[in-house]
């Protein structure tokens, strides 16, 4: 065993992190996008960062700046992210927290699309991206530990529940987005964390007390899964 100080619980650990929207073109001037300002994710990066790991962050597009600490890729689309995630395996973790878009347009137009007198708007026709998630939850070179995020506005468990079983993760970390929980875009979130073991619900704290919080686990469980 190597000496590691106390006070710095995830030295020597490499942690890739998800975060903010992915964005799908359309032609030049128009995308497809998620809400998402990267707040949570950010923080989360930050946070692992402030407990001695070397966090490599790969964001979509956010208004945020880089945080302290921290290197990040940025990308636009699902398929950047995927590619830039894994890239950097083996990690020993990888914490997914960004909001990918679901579909992109299958064909991008080369061009502005006009409109045109008397037309009827374009019809998209859209493809499904790939799921980077699950894609490291079933990698030859999965981290030892997974962590997805769920945001759902009905049915929070149970869709948890789904994703943890059918991405392959290790945790999945469950918000509420409905209208009324104000978590998107806003400084608070209200989780459940929900693993094999069962569902630890966490009390309304800030994102960046989400963050800080979910670090310590994280540290905790790399220890224990390391001895
Ligand atoms: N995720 C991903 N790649 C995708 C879609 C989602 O890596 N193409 C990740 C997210 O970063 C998150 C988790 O999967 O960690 C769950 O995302 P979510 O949108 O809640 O789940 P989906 O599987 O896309 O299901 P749906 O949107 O239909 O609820
Ligand atoms: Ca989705």
């Amino acid at each position: 065993a190597f000496f590691k100080p106390a006070h710095i619980p995830l030295a020597g650990k490499t942690i890739v992190v998800t975060s903010g929207p992915t964005v799908e073109p359309i032609d030049p001037v128009r995308y497809i996008a998620n809400r998402s300002s990267g707040k949570q994710g950010h923080a989360i990066a930050a946070a692992l960062a402030r407990l001695g790991a070397t966090v490599r962050l790969v964001s979509g597009p956010v208004s945020m700046p880089d945080p302290e600490g921290v290197s990040v890729i940025h990308v636009e689309t699902a398929r950047e992210m995927k590619d830039a995630v894994e890239q950097l395996l083996p990690v020993d973790a990888a914490v997914m927290v960004a909001a990918v878009a679901d579909w992109r347009a299958e064909a991008q137009a080369g061009q502005k699309i006009k409109k045109q007198p008397g037309a009827k708007p374009p019809v998209l026709q859209m493809v499904e991206n790939p799921d980077i998630l699950a894609g490291i939850g079933h990698h030859a070179e999965r981290p030892r530990l997974v962590v997805g995020f769920a945001a759902e506005t009905q049915d929070l468990l149970a869709n948890a529940r789904k994703k943890l079983e059918k991405k392959g993760a290790d945790w999945i970390v469950a918000n509420d987005v409905s209208q009324a929980s104000g978590v998107m875009g806003g400084d608070r979130n209200t989780v459940r964390i929900v693993s094999k073991l069962g569902i630890e619900e966490w009390p309304d704290m800030s994102k960046d007390e989400v963050a800080a919080r979910l670090a310590g686990k994280i540290a905790e469980a790399l220890e224990i899964i390391e001895t």
